[in-house]
């Protein structure tokens, strides 16, 4: 396996900070295949700048993670070791598995022990990626360097005239901005007073890369890696390309278009027909930050009523302006190139259906004003007040498997937020502004989805099945800023496969009231004092109680809709 993209001759350059600084190769991650996967984090050094070491966090290296390849449909069975020195765990961001085998922050990895979920991999061909996942810790792990890359591979795209040779004709793009001080320390905490130090760009953790390309249809899997910054890609020199993926996989059908934008969390595929320049082109990957609305990070404005109030976003290269992301030098044909464009349809997947959704949710994504440094959380109404933060102890949306819904997101405050669901993919319906005027919806989010760009003041909506699994492990929903996300800015819901628990206390039933936290059956069975009746109103079947457990905690089980109790 080639790691190096070689670079034939060094060139010194002057970038939008002014600084000379040197080209460096782009750095190609090293593969993973399964079934079974060992990842080792561990604690490294990394140098962004020369002379300079950074203390790094890193997958099995000192920094970022091997990219993990998997076949949909196969059982994968992970080996993940926790070597650096504090609690953790690790999330299959986008992929739809069990609650146990999520790696949301209850499920923590102690130091020096090894996590071992498995699991089918039931997600479609696409780009997906890992990350950890802690209580208050994410932001610090990830931006430390804790982030790889997962590539699912399935029939239905290996049937495509599509470029998917790894490292020859199909690269991974991990863009992230981090803020390094002068020392080499990678701040983690938001701002501010960190707003001016989020000025180093890296792909594949690699300062200013440059990347030979053949010339030829070229893939590109990208994912914004960032704690904040959205990026707004598209070539130098404004010529079109094709994009193919979302963040769950293929687009129903290819696009061609000039940008692609990514808030952190969000991945996209794109073909780059690189066919058409001579060997020898000089192109570059950009990041149209000027043309990013008001009230995103990396905009003119981030913030959207006091945009001259947030302190030090300025000076800093890439708020407002056009940047380089990546240089292309593109180079010689290889052989047997994919030469031909995307087909026109990649995808067979349906969008659900807006008529079958039974359930609608609301969900305000409010942070504390200029400074956003606290008060960020997730309410279910427009009141700030009644909104909380995170609670490790607390469920707010316990949801009936195999429920349609529709949710309802409100950009409630003055900057973007970056909306993220664990468990299941979606299709986003609208996007509305202040005046329920309609937004079009950009080309990354037309198919499946787990990240959603919301604006603020706008107001997107989107549907989504939850189906499969259920269980008393809490799923994440959150603003994908990292800082935001550990600073409240997150809320949990669990399956359930019964509707309703009501405890009942010597005769006094709570009806309608949701005693226990976890309100599944296993966990109230659980919960349960010996001698409590415990009604569940349900229609499934219950197959997970014991008969000793309803011996010893005289069980009843109620049906939907009727009033005889069976015991
Ligand atoms: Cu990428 Cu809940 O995370
Ligand atoms: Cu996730
Ligand atoms: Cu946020």
């Amino acid at each position: 396996m080639k790691i190096y993209n070689t670079l034939f001759f060094v060139v010194a350059c002057s970038f939008g900070d002014g600084l000379q600084a040197q080209v460096n190769p782009y750095f190609l991650p090293p593969v993973l295949n399964g079934p079974v996967y060992n990842l080792n984090m561990q604690n490294g050094t990394h140098q962004f700048n020369p002379g300079i070491n950074s203390s790094t966090k890193g997958f099995n290296g000192n920094i970022l993670g091997p990219t993990l390849i998997m076949q949909k449909g196969d059982q994968v069975y992970m080996n993940v070791t926790n070597s650096i020195g504090e609690e953790t765990t690790v999330h299959w961001h986008g992929f739809h598995v069990a609650p146990e085998n999520d790696g949301g922050p209850h499920t923590v990895i102690d130091p020096n022990t090894t996590w071992t979920p498995n699991f089918p991999v039931l997600d479609k061909a696409g780009t997906y990626w890992y990350h950890p996942h802690a209580h208050l810790l994410t932001s610090k792990h990830v931006l430390q360097g804790l982030a790889g890359l997962i590539i699912v591979k399935d029939a239905e795209e290996a049937a495509l005239n599509l470029p998917r040779t790894y490292g020859v004709d199909d690269f991974p793009l991990i863009i992230q901005s981090k803020g390094i001080s002068a020392s080499g320390v990678i701040h983690f905490d938001g701002p501010p007073p960190e707003f001016n130090l989020d000025s180093t760009l890296l792909v594949n953790a690699v300062k200013n890369p440059q990347l030979n390309v053949p010339r030829q249809m070229v893939r590109f899997r990208i994912l914004n890696g960032s704690h904040q910054r959205v990026f707004n890609l598209g070539l130098s020199n404004n010529a079109t390309f094709y994009h193919i993926a979302t963040d769950g996989g293929l687009k129903p059908n290819r696009a061609t278009v000039t940008r692609l934008r990514l808030a952190p969390g969000e991945r996209g595929e794109i073909v780059v027909p690189f066919g058409s320049y001579s060997v020898g082109t000089n192109l570059q990957l950009m990041s149209y930050g000027n043309e990013l609305p008001s009230g995103t990070w990396g905009a003119t404005n981030p913030w959207i009523n006091n945009p001259q109030n947030v302190p030090n976003y300025t000076p800093n290269y890439m708020n407002g302006a056009a940047f380089t992301v990546l240089r292309f030098f593109v180079t010689t044909t290889t052989a047997n190139p994919v030469t031909g464009v995307p087909p026109t349809t990649l995808s067979s997947d349906v969008p659900i259906p807006e008529a079958q959704a039974t359930v609608t949710r609301h969900k305000y994504l409010f942070s504390g004003g200029v400074g956003g440094g606290t008060g960020v959380k997730i309410g279910n109404s427009s009141n700030y007040a009644n909104a909380t933060e995170f609670d490790m102890n607390v469920v707010t949306d316990v949801i009936t498997l195999d429920n349609t819904e529709i949710w309802t997101l409100h950009g409630a405050d003055d900057q973007y937020h970056p909306f993220h669901i664990h468990d299941i993919q979606f299709y986003i319906l609208d996007r509305r502004d202040s005046l329920g005027n309609i937004i079009p919806l950009t080309s990354n989010e037309i198919g499946r989805k787990d990240v959603v760009y919301v604006g603020p003041k706008e107001t997107v909506r989107f549907i989504t099945k939850f189906d499969d699994f259920w269980g008393d492990v809490p799923y994440m929903y959150h603003c994908h800023i990292t800082f935001h996300e550990d600073k409240g800015m997150m809320k949990q819901f669990v399956v359930n496969r019964s509707l309703y628990v009501n405890k009942d206390y010597t005769g006094t039933t709570e009806t309608g009231s949701q005693t226990f936290p976890f309100k599944t059956l296993r966990s109230a069975v659980n919960a349960a004092q010996e001698g409590t009746t415990i009604y569940f109103l349900s229609s499934g079947t219950h197959e997970e109680l014991s008969s000793t457990l309803l011996i010893q905690k005289k069980i009843i089980i109620k049906p939907t809709g009727t009033s005889v109790l069976i015991q």
